[in-house]
């Protein structure tokens, strides 16, 4: 390498570090090894024949506009879309509320651009997803983890972080959580909205998974429990709010697009909007328009039947599997939708190292520490049940268990 790059990169590059996921996923794509490390979709329900005729419906009709720079805030017809969603969800909101983003990740981004300055703290559920923490890392923020139990974060924990330290905002993963699975029960979102309102920290609500309902009710998003009350615009804008609102295409149509949305008080999504313009100009002008054809005419909630259809079936085959072979000792979490579940180990039990192991009888996870932003969880694995295939969950889920067997007679 030469010297002149050494020495020249900014203090920053020091936080950052590439994903111990994408690492992992090296080491599985050997076609032998059964993968349930990674978080994808399960690509033969990908609807490829309907984005094919979007697309061409996308250049009949819009032709050259279909490929011109547009707007940073994104197209407006799918900011409606989103709109009309939310506010049947509860969520008082029009197009001004709403900035489309190449991702959530990229809105995760864009929130640690416009909020973090180095040596923020961020409070974040105790585990949470990887991928905000590598977002965040970048702008050298720290991190307050509160606890959390089979209901989600739990509040007392909640309100003693609260009290004692000076979060910047609250990031929260209130549906079939990456990576636990684990939902926030309805109590419990009454009092988080509540409590955050109380102590001025603003929440962060990432919301990929709430569409992947198995069973159970559909729980309130936090940011329709945060607005009751509050006052907005005269047409609906929502001027004030504690909550930002994250929702993507990723996991209800496909993450290939890179469209996803962030929601929130008018003042906030403008300063976002300025980062995006830095960053990106905008989400492109053709994926977002083919992505709003491919949703538009209630697509994406018929979809979404199907998928829920086949995931649920894959978690019941794989908890299935798990009760009948997995040792005395093994716990795991039964989420109620989403794409993971959490596997707890006994303790003393190292994950990392039984991954290693694991993958030499061709079967992976993503072992549980790596979501421990403050370490810890090293006796923990997290499991995807949407991208293998039947045949995949039953040989792979055996293949796991002999490991587990082999590692506990140790
Ligand atoms: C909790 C969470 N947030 C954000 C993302 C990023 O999603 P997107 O594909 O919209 O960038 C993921 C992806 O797996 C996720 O699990």
């Amino acid at each position: 390498m030469s010297k002149n790059w050494a020495g020249r990169y900014a203090t920053r590059i020091q936080s950052m570090q590439g994903s111990a996921i994408r690492e992992i996923l090296k080491l599985t794509e050997n076609p032998d090894v059964i993968s349930f490390a990674g978080g994808l979709p399960a690509p033969e329900l990908f609807p490829s024949e309907r984005v094919k005729e979007a697309s061409i419906q996308v250049l009949d009709q819009h032709g050259s506009r279909a490929l011109q720079y547009s707007v940073t805030e994104g197209y407006p017809p799918l900011r409606e879309m989103v709109c009309e969603q939310l506010r049947a969800k509860g969520v008082p909101c029009t197009i001004d509320n709403i900035l489309i983003t190449s991702g959530s990740q990229q809105a995760l981004d864009l929130i640690g651009k416009i909020m973090i300055d180095p040596g923020d703290k961020i409070l974040v559920e105790e585990p949470t997803y990887l991928g905000a923490l590598q977002a965040w890392n970048a702008y050298q923020a720290g991190y307050i983890t509160v606890a959390t139990d089979d209901e989600g974060l739990r509040m007392d924990a909640l309100e003693e972080a609260l009290k004692t330290s000076k979060g910047k905002f609250l990031y929260a993963l209130p549906n079939y959580q990456n990576p636990t699975g684990i939902s926030l029960s309805p109590e419990r979102r009454e009092q988080l909205a509540r409590l955050a309102a109380e102590y001025n920290t603003p929440i962060v609500e990432d919301n990929p998974y709430g569409e992947l309902r198995f069973e159970g009710e559909e729980n309130s998003l936090l940011i329709a429990l945060d607005a009751k009350g509050r006052a907005t615009a005269e047409d609906g804008t929502m001027i004030d709010g504690n909550v930002l609102y994250l929702g993507t295409f990723s996991k209800t149509l496909c993450p290939g697009f890179r469209v996803a949305w962030i929601v929130g008080p008018v003042e906030v999504i403008q300063h976002v909007v300025q980062a995006k313009q830095g960053a990106d100009l905008h989400t492109s002008t053709y994926t977002q328009m083919v992505a709003y054809q491919t949703a538009r005419d209630g697509f994406v909630e018929s979809h979404v039947e199907e998928l829920r259809q086949v995931y649920r079936e894959r978690r019941d085959l794989m908890l299935g599997l798990m009760d009948e072979l997995f040792p005395p000792g093994v716990t795991w979490t039964h989420p109620q939708g989403g794409l993971f579940l959490w596997v707890r180990l006994p303790e003393g039990m190292n994950a990392t190292e039984l991954f290693e192991k694991a993958v030499e009888n061709r079967v992976a996870f993503v072992p549980g520490a790596a979501f421990h932003p403050l370490g810890g969880g090293e006796n923990t694995m997290r499991i995807n049940f949407s991208n293998a295939t039947p045949e995949q969950i039953e040989q792979g889920i055996k293949r796991l268990s002999d490991v587990i067997k082999a590692e506990m007679q140790k």
